[in-house]
């Protein structure tokens, strides 16, 4: 029987993972759920954002789903010991470093687009973003400078194998796309940018169905808004994925529509919606499931093989949407729970 732990988390992580359960329960598959605490909520139970006894569940189980952490009393914690530690040390520990953000615009979603309709309708691409390094992993401090002032640094690498394991990814997802690929980067003013670019190239040769191009990253900031429709594959690193796919998301209708799965070398995986725990509506019945449930979806189908399900899901969110349910982000009145039920009765 595959194990899935379930990670709430903080805000409307509880909130948005209840609604994901009730959909994987409702398809009665055989699956055993186990529960533990990530983020501030780990913290104030445990005393640490990912406890042990979350690390060993983690570690047990055939794939995670998880809500979302952060927590505003947590903002002034040491480093280590912040919400955010969580999602970090579970990519980390895991070795799940190639996260893929799939964004679409769903049918009926074109008004809750900020975009013009005929631009967003176009979208359809998976960012495929590395996140086991970068900046986020470098050596990072505050030091006092000769001069006495303060200084904060983050030291930014990728070497060679972490670039090259996350091309493959990339190539590998546009093969059972559109087959192309668009490396983001910021080679012209950075040194690790310039061996991302000469890597992907290299593993662009076993990829010779596969059209690759290369953009700078506020070019493709820029794209993103002017003609979405250009992007299969987006091919880039931690931090620059990270911002790419929160304004993909919007372009897509909303932060409350993108899900994400994030895979290693084995089918474990780690399946999070990308937006975060949105203390602004946290405990409201506010939140948009859909990203949650799509995740979900994922997780069935990368970690479980479970294809005709993870279909069903997809299917009965965009037959949900389609007969108009939608939350206020996509400017509807509908609770949570309310998005949930409308998902469940379409399957
Ligand atoms: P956020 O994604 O939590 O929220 C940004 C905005 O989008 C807010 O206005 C929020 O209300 C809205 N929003 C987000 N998800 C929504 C949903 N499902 N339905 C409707 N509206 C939604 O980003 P933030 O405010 O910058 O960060 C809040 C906290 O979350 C911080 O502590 C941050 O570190 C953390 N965070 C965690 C994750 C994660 O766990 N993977 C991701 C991003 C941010
Ligand atoms: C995300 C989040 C995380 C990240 C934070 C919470 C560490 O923004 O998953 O997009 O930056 O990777
Ligand atoms: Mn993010």
């Amino acid at each position: 029987m595959p194990l899935i732990a379930v990670l709430p988390g903080d805000g409307i992580g509880p909130e948005v993972t209840t609604q994901a359960c009730r959909v994987l329960e409702a398809l009665d598959l055989g699956l055993a759920f186990e529960e533990a605490p990530v983020g501030g909520a780990a913290y104030f139970s445990d005393g640490h954002p990912l406890p042990e006894r979350t690390l060993d569940l983690a570690r047990r189980a055939d794939a995670l789903l998880f809500g979302a952490v952060g927590d505003p009393r947590g903002d002034n914690l040491e480093r280590h010991l912040r919400p955010e530690q969580a999602i970090l040390g579970l990519r980390k520990e895991l070795e799940l470093f190639a996260n893929l953000r799939p964004a679409r615009l769903f049918p009926g979603l074109e008004d809750a687009s900020t975009l013009k309709t005929e631009v967003a309708s176009a979208i359809d691409m998976v960012i495929v973003r590395e996140v086991n390094g970068d900046v986020y992993f470098g050596e990072k401090g505050m030091r006092t400078t000769a001069g006495g002032r303060r200084e904060g640094y983050d030291i930014m690498s990728y070497d060679e194998d972490e670039v090259a394991r996350i091309a493959r990814v990339g190539f590998e997802t546009a093969r059972v796309r559109n087959r192309k690929v668009c490396s983001v980067d910021k080679a012209n003013v950075l040194e690790t940018s310039q061996l991302w670019r000469d890597v992907v190239i290299e593993v662009a040769r076993d990829y010779a169905d596969v059209e690759l191009t290369h953009m700078y990253v506020d070019n493709a900031a820029m794209q993103l808004v002017r003609n979405p429709g250009q992007f299969d594959v987006i091919l880039t690193g931690n931090l620059f994925g990270d911002i790419l796919s929160d304004q993909a998301s919007m372009c897509a209708g909303s932060i409350g529509m993108l899900p994400s799965a994030t895979l290693g070398r084995s089918g474990k995986g780690l399946y999070e919606p990308i937006h975060g725990s949105a203390p602004d509506i946290a405990g409201q019945g506010k939140a948009n499931p859909c990203a949650t449930i799509l995740s979900a979806a994922m997780l069935l189908r990368y970690s479980l093989g479970m294809e005709d399900a993870a279909d069903r899901v997809e299917a009965a969110v965009t037959a949900a949407l389609v007969s108009g349910a939608r939350t206020a982000d996509l400017g509807g009145s509908l609770s949570t729970a309310e998005m949930g039920d409308a998902v469940l009765r379409a399957l």
